[in-house]
């Protein structure tokens, strides 16, 4: 029997989506028949995102910063009253500035620490409050990446904030569990989107060397010998935003190539 997602009328919200990651989950349930609400901070490129994804469906916008309080309550709000409810919640987020420990300020930390620790559980707790009252239950999928379990010198904040995602999703998986609010997490390796052209140029800037050469370095370390796609990673992200994941809780996938060395 072929395997169905399920996803035909769903209501599901992907933050940080007009490009990269969130633009392919964004994609990706459309395909599935889901409705989506998609968020990024840039309306200009927010409105572009939308006007590409139109005709794969019904899919609505909502401009916010997910560092921000007030923004992070409108988005939720936003997505109930444009959808209706959320049965999935999609979590992506921006990328803090690369660098290694020495060079972080404390108001790097904080920024970083908002970005990636309350944005996300935040946005969980709004979002499950939601799913708790209208009884519907739901999904939450929360993208991190494989630095939580092998911290990179190169980025450093998103190395140590992003490792508390981690127990985000086992915490809530344990907790929202009972009330059928299945939680899981996916951890990147190296995805094919803008954010692998900045620590390239990031990179070639600090050795000396061409942004190329990064991106054929990086190949290299990758057991699988490429760079995945957004388009790859999406299909884990709507099997774990999806029912065809019905016995899956608590999980932190890797989409990596096996880049991962630990066990
Ligand atoms: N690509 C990879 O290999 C990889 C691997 C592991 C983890 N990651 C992480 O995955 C996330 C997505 O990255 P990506 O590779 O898809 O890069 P990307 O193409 O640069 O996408 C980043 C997205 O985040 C949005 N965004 C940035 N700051 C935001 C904010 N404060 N509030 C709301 N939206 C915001 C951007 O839209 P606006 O500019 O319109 O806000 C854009 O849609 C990042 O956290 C990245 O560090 C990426």
């Amino acid at each position: 029997m072929p395997l169905s997602s399920g996803l035909e009328g769903q209501r599901v919200l992907v933050t940080a989506a007009s490009t990269g990651i969130g633009y392919g989950a964004a994609t990706a349930f459309l395909k599935e028949g889901a409705r989506v609400v998609i968020n990024s901070s840039n309306k200009e490129k927010l409105d572009g995102a939308l006007a590409r994804l139109g005709p794969l469906g019904e899919v609505h916008g909502v401009q916010g910063n997910l560092a921000a309080k007030a923004d992070l309550e409108n988005i939720v709000r936003s997505a109930k009253s444009l959808l209706g409810g959320i049965d999935t919640l999609v979590y992506v987020t921006g990328s803090p500035k690369p660098g290694r420990f020495l060079e972080m300020t404390y108001e790097d930390w904080r920024g970083a620490s908002d970005l990636l620790v309350v944005s996300p559980a935040y946005l969980a707790k709004l979002v499950a409050d939601e799913m708790i009252s209208t009884k519907t239950g739901g999904r939450m999928v929360f993208l991190s990446s494989y630095v939580i379990k092998e911290p990179t010198l190169a980025i450093a904040l998103s190395s140590v904030c992003r490792a508390a995602v981690l127990s985000l999703v086992r915490t809530l998986a344990r907790d929202l569990g009972p009330k059928n609010i299945r939680v899981n997490g996916i951890m990147p390796g190296f995805i094919k989107t803008g954010r692998i052209d900045q620590l390239a140029q990031d990179q070639a800037r600090r050795r000396g060397i061409k942004p190329e050469d990064y991106i054929r370095e990086i190949e290299g370390e990758i057991p699988l010998g490429r760079i995945g796609t957004t388009e790859e990673l999406a299909r884990a992200i709507v099997f774990l935003g999806s029912d065809m994941s019905s016995y899956i809780s608590g999980a932190t996938l890797p989409v990596d190539g096996a880049v991962l060395r630990s066990i």
